[in-house]
């Protein structure tokens, strides 16, 4: 071969990698544009079915409330009746007995069951709730470390709670709502633990967002149960309202922010919480 045909091929042959390197650069760039599209989609569904339950669950807590405002107040009044009635000294012993063993019961559970109603309206109010956001500065770690506390008697015994506080500055949220989010994920989290777990509480940030994990070492999500968490009413435990993740979503969306999960079946699930440090400004990307 001559050199200037060697000069030829040798020049092909850079040509053709740099080529094929580019060709393989945008084939890239183009599966990562395919998952964003494929990632928004999903959000959009999501926002619309929120936008349609939301307004529905709003008509109906609204219906709900006055009703159930006066039920509760008459089994509360009926449970104190029958409390003082109970230790009238001319009472009938047998009508005593019925009292304290039937009725006292019945008015308790109805009592209770009334109340269970009341968070679920609440939870629905909040959920169709969009424009009473009310946002101020906050710290996360700190709002985390309340959410904790109220939640902490009931996982102390079950769960190792191991904390990676990283995120030093404030995000304008709403204390109230943000804390009912966290809440809400860590109880899922303890309920996905059976017996002994660890939930791991981590904050980060970035230039323009704060981040919260949460992340459990539960009994995981299967794949197909996966896209139908944070749908309004899904769950698949036997007393569940099925309204906490979509309740948290809905609320961290009108914080400008995102809610994702990622889930192992057998090993644990992650939530990650993303907020944005100022109002206005939109996450990650
Ligand atoms: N950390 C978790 N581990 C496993 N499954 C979870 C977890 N968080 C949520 N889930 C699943 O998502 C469903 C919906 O959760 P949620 O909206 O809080 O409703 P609920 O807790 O009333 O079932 C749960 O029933 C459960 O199947
Ligand atoms: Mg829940």
């Amino acid at each position: 071969m001559t050199p200037c045909a060697g000069l030829i091929v040798g020049l092909i042959a850079v040509l053709a990698a740099g080529f094929f390197l580019l060709k393989k650069y945008y084939e890239k760039k183009i599966r990562e544009k395919d998952k964003l599209v494929k990632e928004v989609e999903a959000q959009l569904i999501q926002t619309e079915k929120m936008a349609s339950v939301g307004t529905l669950a709003a008509g109906i807590a609204h219906e709900i409330n006055n009703p159930l405002s006066f039920l509760i107040s008459n089994l509360d009044a009926m449970a104190n009746y029958v409390q003082s009635l109970s230790k009238e000294p001319s009472l009938d012993a047998g009508l005593r007995k019925t009292l304290l063993e039937d009725f006292r019961p019945m008015a308790t559970e109805s009592l209770e069951g009334a109340l269970r109603i009341k968070k679920i309206v609440s939870d629905l109010r909040t959920f169709s709730r969009r424009s009473e956001t009310k946002k101020v500065l906050l710290d996360i770690n700190q709002i985390l470390e309340s959410t904790l506390s109220i939640v902490w008697n009931e996982i102390k015994y079950k769960i190792t709670v191991v904390k990676d506080y990283q995120a030093k500055s404030s995000i304008p949220a709403d204390p109230t709502q943000l804390s009912q989010v966290l809440l809400n994920i860590v109880l899922n989290a303890s309920q996905a633990i059976s017996d002994k777990g660890t939930i791991t509480l981590a904050t980060s940030e970035d230039e323009k967002n704060v981040c919260v994990k949460i992340s459990d070492t539960g009994s995981g999500i299967p794949k197909e149960v996966l896209p139908k968490i944070f749908d309004p009413f899904f769950s698949t435990k036997k007393a569940g309202a099925g309204l906490g993740l979509s309740v948290s979503y809905n609320i961290i969306k009108q914080h400008a922010g995102d809610l994702k999960v990622e889930s192992a079946p057998g090993r644990g699930t992650v939530f990650t919480i993303t907020l944005p440090k100022k109002s206005g400004e939109n996450k990650t990307q």
